[in-house]
């Protein structure tokens, strides 16, 4: 008998929805909140009304587009956390009722270890997946961690931020420009077109395999600060230089820690996840310092790299395997270490 899996995110602004058949992925729907783009930032009250509105529609038709009914879901796993509460709560209430309703197992999924097991959606281009233990650079709009992954559901954080997330660090500066939120994917964009050497921002480096992202947002602020009061034009002008420059530094920082993980943990097998990942200059560093090195990399799809319900739906698979379930008096909660 196939196990499928309907898997629920709402961990943040996104409503998801996904069915996995014996980890092949058939459907994974994102609904986009456009409410906040006008705020410069996820308002938690907004993104809790936006995904009560979507989240029946968006299940509805991932199951559609997977050909499927409630009757043939064999378990519904959902994000517990860590995420915003009311919109985590969304998405654990349908997820109970839902499970009530078929009589089927509820699975509670941790969206970090989500992030990390996207490696293992089967899709119709995926091929290798990484093998055990892997080291994961998860690096998102809230977290930034080096995880040593021994199994799917045995996982150790080895290095991580003291102050502000990489994904943070992104969506801050950009916000310091004037830039749109989600700052990350428009700095990616616009410094294609930029020089990458044109300015020097401080780069923090904490002992060990930490990371610090809080002095290269005010030695950012700083410089701005100080060349606008030369010429009001300065960001305008020179956005690009700027953008290239902040990522550089940015992806240095992330990738110097992962070369120092692998030495100290010896383990070549690197995976990167969360929606950082999507950095086209990270991915592309990542690549080339694998070659250096010797490791075997490997980079996600892009439509696993931001919030999806697809990574859930794979980990509570797993979950699935082990007769790991959770009970109708489970509650999400905001911090969830795993
Ligand atoms: O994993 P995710 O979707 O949500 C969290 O769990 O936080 O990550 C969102 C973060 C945002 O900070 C966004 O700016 C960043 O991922 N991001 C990017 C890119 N695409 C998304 N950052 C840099 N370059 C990108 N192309
Ligand atoms: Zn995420």
């Amino acid at each position: 008998m196939s196990i499928v899996i309907l898997g629920i995110e709402s961990s943040c602004d996104d409503t998801s929805a996904a069915v996995i058949e014996d980890g092949l992925l058939l459907s994974n729907l994102i609904s986009n909140q456009q409410v906040h783009k006008e705020y410069g930032g996820v308002v938690p009250e907004l993104a809790s009304r936006a995904h009560q509105a979507n989240i029946i529609p968006v299940v509805d038709r991932a199951m559609k587009l997977a050909s499927k009914t409630p009757n043939d879901i064999n378990a519904v796993a959902f994000t517990k956390g860590p995420g915003l509460l009311g919109s985590l709560l969304v998405g654990a209430s349908f997820a109970k009722g839902f499970a009530l309703a078929q009589k089927i197992p509820l699975i509670e999924v941790n969206h970090l270890q989500g992030h990390i097991l996207s490696h293992f959606i089967k899709t119709e281009i995926s091929s290798q997946f990484p093998k055990f233990p892997f080291l994961c650079l998860l690096v998102s709009g809230g977290h930034t961690q080096i995880v040593v992954v021994n199994d799917y559901l045995d996982m150790e954080i080895i290095g991580k931020t003291i102050d502000d997330a990489a994904g943070e660090a992104f969506d801050k500066c950009a916000k310091l420009m004037g830039l749109d939120y989600p700052g990350g994917p428009i700095v990616d964009k616009l410094a294609k077109e930029g020089n990458p050497e044109a300015f020097h921002f401080a780069r923090p480096l904490p002992k060990g395999l930490d990371f610090s992202f809080s002095g290269l947002k005010t030695s950012f602020l700083y410089f701005l600060r100080d060349k606008i009061h030369e010429d009001n034009c300065f960001i305008e002008r020179r956005k690009e230089d700027l953008c290239a420059t902040l990522q550089r530094t940015i992806v240095n920082i992330l990738i110097d820690k992962l070369v120092l993980a692998s030495k100290q943990t010896g383990i070549n097998e690197i995976t990167l996840a969360g929606g950082v990942a999507a950095n086209s200059e990270l991915r592309d560093t990542l690549i080339k310092t694998g070659k250096q090195l010797g490791w075997h990399v490997y980079v996600p799809e892009f439509k696993f790299t931001t919030d999806n319900a697809a990574m859930i739906a794979i980990t509570g698979y797993y979950k699935f395997l082990k007769g790991d379930f959770a009970g109708q008096d489970t509650v999400p909660m905001a911090r969830l270490p795993f």
